[in-house]
């Protein structure tokens, strides 16, 4: 099979058939290529998964032609988050990259990425992320019958709300969409606001009618899923790194022939790290496509900056035994802000 994506998008399919060669049948692999279907939530393009998935897509039908074929599922179209999971492990689906926040029901190690202000800026965090000690922290997820390829970068976090937010105490008392991750209701908390756990495919109605004030994400998913249009404003806090565990099953690795999971986990390897060096610029562009769109982006001074930090990073201390503190010690030392 050659560069064939499918995915619910009329328009991603014709930026496949665009970029080169097309497929007599454009529903299906060729017979005798093994299917990897990659599910996920976030936008099919202009997003740093959304095209980090595409460009895998692109690489495995290119060179693993005739063995190995790769079919993209965006928008929580096939699977939302949790129930990938299960459906990996179940063999309906081989790859996954939900954010490192859903892996709580596997393991707390990877709460470490949850930590509010641990890296203040993604390339700190890709940093880190390409260290020997975060592939370590990736295995936490294996002895559950995963096992993580590597990490996507998605960007920095900001909050919004329905009401301008500028100091910890503009927060007070609304409440927060966060994703399944104990450390985000802490830190929401610690605001003196509260949160609720939902998913990703809620947010926009959710916010929209009022079952929450307020939400915190990444510029591009901010963008691509038009939160901003149901929201004051957004602010630009940059106090939490989102990013994803690219994961697959233990068995359907172990169901390749040594050349062909050699081969797929170097064009995986090698994808990952093209895609992480296109994610700064990603967000910029989002960020600039949501003032463009009319939205007010409100920046903090350093004092109001030093207030956020201040309210939400003691929530450290009551996450250090999952995580360990050498770990948090190791990955905030990528950080010259801490
Ligand atoms: C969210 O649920 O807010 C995000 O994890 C979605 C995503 O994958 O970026």
């Amino acid at each position: 099979m050659k560069n064939l994506i499918l995915s619910a998008s009329a328009s991603l399919l014709a930026i496949a058939l665009s970029a080169g060669a097309a497929k007599a049948d454009p529903n299906g692999c060729d017979s005798g290529e093994t299917v990897i279907k990659f599910s996920h939530v976030v936008a099919d393009s202009g997003h740093p998964k959304g095209d980090a998935a595409r460009l895998l897509a692109k690489n495995i039908n290119e060179q693993m032609e005739g063995k190995a074929c790769m079919e993209v599922y965006p928008n929580s179209t096939l699977y939302d988050d949790d129930k990938v999971m299960e459906a990996m492990l179940l063999g309906d689906v081989q790859l996954a990259a939900p954010s490192l926040s859903k892996f709580e029901a596997y393991t707390k190690k990877l709460r470490l990425y949850d930590l509010p202000f641990l890296f203040s800026s993604i390339e700190a965090a890709n940093a880190y992320m390409a260290s020997d000690d975060a592939k370590a922290l990736l295995a936490a997820v294996e002895p559950e019958g995963y096992k993580g390829l590597g990490y996507i970068t998605s960007g920095l976090k900001q909050f919004s709300a329905n009401k301008p937010l500028l100091m910890p105490e503009d927060a007070a008392g609304l409440k927060f969409r966060v994703q399944t991750s104990d450390v985000a209701v802490a830190m929401i908390e610690a605001l003196k606001a509260s949160a609720q756990k939902l998913a990703f495919k809620e947010v926009y109605g959710a916010l929209q009618t009022g079952v929450v004030d307020g939400q915190e994400n990444s510029w591009c998913n901010i963008y691509t899923q038009k939160f901003f249009e149901v929201q004051d404003g957004i602010t630009n806090t940059n106090h939490q790194i989102l990013a994803y565990g690219m994961i697959t099953s233990q068995e359907f690795l172990d169901s390749l022939d040594d050349e062909t999971r050699e081969q797929f986990l170097t064009i995986v390897d090698d994808t990952l790290k093209q895609a992480n060096q296109q994610v700064a610029d990603q967000e910029a562009n989002c960020r600039q496509q949501i003032a463009d769109a009319g939205s007010t982006i409100r920046e903090l001074s350093p004092e109001q900056r030093k207030a956020w930090v201040d309210v939400m990073k003691p929530v450290w201390q009551q996450f250090e035994g999952d995580i360990g503190a050498d770990v948090i010690a190791t990955a905030a030392g990528y950080d010259k802000s801490n």
